[in-house]
């Protein structure tokens, strides 16, 4: 299949007049905000990785009483947590000071906040019910069943891939679209296995190789803030570019002020890989919880989803205190370029900044 005609198929079946994905971000994504950019010509997403399958049947239905366009749903397909309550308690022992710094105490034990998608019949029932145009799947894949069920809906199956041997399970698995994450991209790493060898691959090497190696679209994802980026995204093979920390700060999105002020500050220059959040490797700006992430002493962040439910009660304590923080303040690289305008707005500048990005290159070409 080659390149063109696979685009064609991909934009065409989801009606898409923008190479423009929205990222799914779990906590930041609303109804008003997918469907801006579904409205728009791109491809708006929610993250409904940790909601439950009432919340998320509400979301869902909410997105569809605002654009009759395809959208974008998204789970986490990680292997559910083994609890280890010695770890648990070594590390709530450890965060305990910094609670009792804002007059509170850790949670006594540490909950799996919410259910892998691995573990979820009720979720599956309810997408198949519901049928979004998208179903996107985050650190793995759910088994084939799954997949086939969510086919014979007619939903189109995007899946996430950092290195060339995620990308060809997810194909093998039955995959329409791989979104190739490189390092850059802010928020959780979609590694399939935590414990396994990281190459580490960024944006631009990632979407190259998979961009060449596999016959089904990719969509690139990691750093890419403006039409400049997706333009160098299209040109390296991607049928679409995938923009998560480009849409945090939209009015639409459900972030608090503490995290929309730090997103546009000077802050936004520092972004590091933390566990220490919610037991898994995300990409945040450097604040005071990545910041204790990086404390000698620290012990075994317990397994994710569980260091999460610490991770919010300290965030909780701390804003409760004016304090912001201890919170997850996902962003990718290049957040300095981030920019706070109406998702609509930003998906029609993104937009004609490509297409002059891409008349500068033929011009810069001719001379
Ligand atoms: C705040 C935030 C939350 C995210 N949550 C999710 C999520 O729920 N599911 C998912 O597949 N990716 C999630 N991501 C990752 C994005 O899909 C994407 O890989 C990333 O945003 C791309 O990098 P960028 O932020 O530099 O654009 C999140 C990213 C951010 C910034």
């Amino acid at each position: 299949m080659n390149t063109n005609t696979t685009r064609m198929r991909l934009l065409d079946r989801l009606q898409l007049t923008k190479p423009i994905v929205q990222a799914p971000m779990a906590g930041v994504t609303t109804p008003a905000l997918a469907a801006a950019v579904s409205n728009e010509g791109g491809l708006g997403s929610l993250g409904i990785g940790a909601m439950n399958v009432e919340t998320a049947r509400k979301t869902l239905r909410e997105t569809k009483a605002l654009t009759g366009k395809p959208f974008n749903v998204n789970v986490f397909c990680h292997q559910p947590a083994q609890p280890d309550a010695d770890v648990d308690r070594h590390w709530t022992d450890w965060l305990a000071p910094r609670f009792a710094q804002f007059g509170a105490k850790p949670p006594q034990t540490l909950k799996e906040i919410y259910v892998s998608f691995l573990d979820d019949p009720a979720m599956l029932a309810m997408l198949i019910e519901e049928h979004p145009a998208v179903v996107s799947f985050h650190f793995g894949l759910p088994p084939r069943a799954a997949i086939d069920a969510l086919h014979a809906a007619g939903i189109v199956l995007f899946a996430s891939a950092t290195n060339l041997d995620e990308a060809a399970q997810a194909v093998a698995a039955g995959a329409d679209v791989l979104v190739a994450q490189g390092i850059e991209a802010g928020g959780h790493r979609g590694v399939f296995d935590p414990d396994g060898r990281d190459p580490l691959l960024g944006t631009f090497a990632l979407t190259r190789l998979l961009a060449s190696g596999f016959d089904v679209p990719v969509v690139a994802a990691g750093g890419i803030m403006d039409g400049a980026g997706i333009a160098a995204a299209l040109a390296l093979g991607a049928q679409a570019a995938q923009l998560g920390t480009a849409f945090v700060a939209c009015p639409e999105t459900s972030i608090d002020e503490g995290y929309r002020r730090t997103l546009l500050s000077e802050s936004a220059r520092q972004t590091t890989f933390t566990t220490a959040i919610s037991g898994r490797l995300a990409r945040s700006i450097v604040n005071r919880f990545t910041t204790l992430g990086e404390a000698p002493d620290k012990p075994e962040v317990p397994a994710y989803p569980m260091a999460y439910d610490a991770g919010k009660a300290l965030n909780a304590a701390a804003k409760a205190h004016g304090e912001p923080g201890y919170g997850a303040q996902w962003a990718g690289q290049a957040a300095p370029l981030a920019r706070a305008m109406p998702a609509a707005e930003l998906t029609r500048t993104l937009q004609r900044e490509t297409e002059a990005a891409v008349a500068a290159l033929r011009a810069r070409l001719a001379q």
